[in-house]
């Protein structure tokens, strides 16, 4: 019905890709009952991380490489959604670089933003080149909605006193608590997503792309949105929601009622798996090879085209991308709400 099927067989689902393109991943598939009016599908890459060339050239191969790889998929994707996370530290030439890396995939491109692109000027050179931080459109029998959870935080930095650098410092660190609690949708922007929802048939496809996870996965490290439970009630009437986001830097597969999510590939690098929390609807990668440097990165492919609807993983460096756990969980088992982490413990509370 939907969950990862396979552990090592996404071969077959990606052996045309690999002979069309000459790169071969690994792809796991799952599958989702979402199926659009025609056949198509676009590309994802998000968390490239870029700092200038002069002081990090791996990143900016990486986004390079997952940039023509988009560009030979063929057929090729319809468009390209960069999830978050374009640049390290926010400045303004991390931002313009990878504006011109993506300028080399020549179809249609859409942006939400990271909170590491935000946080050094407050979205103003993020805003100047990819517009705005959120947005929707259809596209063949599809209501995509891209949702801005980075940006809509009470100004917590101002009242620490904390500089551009010291936001982003703080930013930058897997252990975020001293950042604040960025990571949310925001009373407006849950009126905006109602708003942009209601003429759309409750059973009609629904593509939300994030940054951040929508449910509560690992708090401490900001793996997802404070208010995630009001998100869920706007969407709850919607029964072909799709989350595909970005931020958490590995594969990660998650069901709450009928909002499915899939976290996808970083171009930089792989996060640890959190130590709780992380949903058990998830088969885990093994961990990176540090001998090579893009092992546990890549970017991906959705596919709302047909059943099954397949978010594939184009895993660089890999030969196998999932444990070899002895059989899938399924949604027999649902994931298991409580307790929450977020209750427990010093974070936002609403
Ligand atoms: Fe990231
Ligand atoms: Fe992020």
């Amino acid at each position: 019905m939907f969950i990862h099927k396979s552990l090592f067989t996404g071969v077959a689902a990606g052996a045309a890709g690999a002979a069309l393109t000459g790169w071969f991943p690994i792809i796991n598939t799952v599958s989702v009952a979402h199926a659009a009016e025609t056949p198509f599908s676009f590309a994802w890459i998000s968390d490239s991380h870029l700092y200038p060339k002069t002081l990090n050239s791996l990143f900016v191969e990486k986004l390079t490489r997952a940039v023509k790889e988009v560009q030979a998929m063929n057929p090729p994707a319809d468009f390209l959604i960069f999830g978050g996370d374009i640049a390290q530290l926010g400045r303004a030439d991390e931002l313009e670089l990878g504006n011109e890396l993506l300028k080399e995939a020549k179809i249609k491109k859409h942006f939400i933003p990271g909170e590491h692109d935000w946080y050094f000027d407050m979205g103003k050179k993020w805003g100047q080149l990819y517009g705005q931080p959120n947005w929707t459109f259809d596209h063949k029998g599809v209501r995509f909605v891209g949702l801005d959870t980075v940006t809509r935080a009470p100004d917590y930095w101002s009242a620490t006193k904390m500089t551009p650098e010291m936001r982003m410092d703080h930013m930058a660190t897997l252990d975020g608590t001293v950042a604040g609690a960025w990571a949310g949708v925001g009373d407006d922007q849950l009126v905006w997503l109602h708003g942009v929802l209601s003429d759309w048939k409750k059973d009609a496809p629904v593509i939300i792309v994030s940054h951040n996870p929508l449910y509560e996965c690992y708090p401490p490290w900001n793996f997802w949105v404070r208010d995630w439970r009001q998100v869920h009630e706007v969407l709850k009437p919607y029964t072909k929601v799709t989350n595909i986001h970005g931020h958490v830097h590995q594969v990660l597969y998650n069901e709450i009622g009928t909002l499915r999510s899939m976290g996808m590939l970083a171009t930089a690098w792989n996060w640890p798996y959190p130590p709780q929390g992380v949903p058990a609807l998830t088969k885990q990668m093994m961990r990176a090879d540090p001998s090579d440097l893009y092992d546990g990165t890549g970017w991906g492919i959705i596919s709302p085209s047909s059943l099954p609807f397949e978010p594939q993983y184009v895993a660089w460096g890999r030969k196998e991308l999932f444990s070899p756990n002895p059989a899938d969980i399924s949604s027999a088992h649902p994931e298991v709400l409580h307790p929450r982490i977020a209750d427990n413990g010093w974070f936002w509370k609403n």
